[in-house]
């Protein structure tokens, strides 16, 4: 759908209480670190089938995860991923309503190249694209570039910079110099201007103290690894970043990863969900993503790291739906409550499950007060 007409509001922001997305399809393996015979293959008409079939049942947004490298073990889960703006460019064209995110390394693309991307994107889409935008912790993707590794804290100064210069890119009339700490530059110009032009949202998942403030006070929306130690301090973690965000006089939606597995009783989901992570899971790859996520990012603290060690095999660390349509309505009505705005829903089987969803759990979601009926 190419358009060059005015954008109306970005589908992430939509009206639906409880916002839903689907989240790394473009990577093998997608979200589970698992053997068992149905993880993701990853095609292209696989991917094309997935957005489409979101698209059409008014989900909101679909996530790429940007990673360029493998975890190793005998999965080498993630080791086959589709270019995250490339990929984006290639649903927005075939896809109706729902919102297209990349997900931009900083330190790895300049902002001139990401901002007229970006921009492309957001023409191809007629104003649905979305800026994921990542510092990086994965330390062995940026040897494979040579690319300088900074010093956790500081490689939000330079995203800081880095959002400044696309921004500018993204509004100025006239070309300008730049002089910053990072980037310095000439007569930068950039044009066409995104559809969305300033609005054009901005996600972030920095999860330690520095990177939800990085996130907080620069961006629109923020990715919450929730801890899940237990419910109150998951919803201090969410009312924390949303009140630094105001305190700055922005608003910020705080979405959450979820792994789903649905089945019509309990115990069936559980065994299901135990197969693939107990009898397929691949404890070399999640040790080797756990020992770099460990020592690169501030995220998790020691002491939830072993619940961490199932939830990455199970979902890359996201939080579990796990039980019956009903259950797991209760569960997202709970989130919601917290704070939560929106769910990047991840399955083992993403065609099947996602079909299952659609028809089990969004109707439920609807009487739930959730989410507004959507014509499907
Ligand atoms: C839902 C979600 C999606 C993420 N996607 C990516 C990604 O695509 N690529 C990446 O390198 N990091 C990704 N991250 C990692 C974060 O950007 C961040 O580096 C990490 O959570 C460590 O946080 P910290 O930098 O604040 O310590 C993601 C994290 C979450 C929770």
């Amino acid at each position: 759908m190419s358009q060059s007409a005015a954008p109306k509001i970005n589908p992430i922001l939509g009206p639906n209480v409880m916002k839903l997305g689907v989240m790394a399809f473009n990577c093998s393996g997608g979200s589970t670190v698992t053997t068992a015979p149905e993880a993701w293959p990853m095609t292209w008409p696989d991917n094309v089938a997935l957005a489409q079939m979101a698209d059409r049942a008014g989900f909101e947004a679909l996530l790429p995860v940007g990673r360029w490298k493998g975890y190793g073990g005998a999965s080498n889960f993630n080791n086959r991923t589709f270019e995250t703006f490339t990929w984006a460019a290639g649903l927005a064209a075939v896809t109706e309503q729902i919102a297209v995110l990349s997900t931009v390394h900083a330190p790895l693309v300049h902002p001139l190249i990401a901002a007229k991307q970006a921009a492309t994107i957001d023409h191809i889409s007629g104003g649905r694209f979305v800026l994921n935008l990542v510092c990086g912790w994965f330390k062995n993707e940026f040897e494979m570039f040579g690319a300088e590794w900074r010093e956790h804290d500081r490689r939000y100064e330079y995203a800081a910079e880095w959002l400044d210069l696309t921004r500018r890119l993204w509004s100025a009339e006239e070309p300008f110099d730049f002089d910053g700490a990072f980037f310095k530059g000439r007569d930068l110009w950039s044009a066409p201007k995104p559809l969305q032009g300033l609005d054009l949202p901005v996600m972030n998942a920095g999860s330690s103290p520095t990177g939800q403030r990085f996130s907080a006070e620069n961006c629109d929306m923020n990715f919450v690894m929730l801890r899940q130690k237990d419910q109150a301090s998951d919803m201090a973690q969410i009312a924390g970043l949303k009140a630094i965000a105001e305190a700055r006089g922005r608003r910020s939606s705080c979405w959450i990863h979820g792994y789903a597995v649905v089945r019509p009783t309990q115990a069936e989901a559980e065994q299901a969900l135990n197969r693939y992570v107990i009898e397929y899971g691949d404890d070399i790859a999640v040790e080797n993503m756990l020992s770099i996520f460990g020592m690169e990012s501030q995220t998790l603290e020691p002491s939830v790291m072993d619940a961490f060690r199932f939830h990455f095999k199970a979902g890359h660390g996201g939080y579990p739906l796990v039980g019956t349509p009903e259950s797991v309505v209760d569960d997202l009505v709970r989130l919601s409550g917290m704070g939560v705005d929106g769910v990047l829903l991840s399955w083992l089987d993403y065609l099947g499950e996602g079909r299952q969803w659609i028809d089990d759990v969004l109707p439920l979601m609807e009487s739930a007060g959730l989410r507004a009926p959507y014509s499907r």
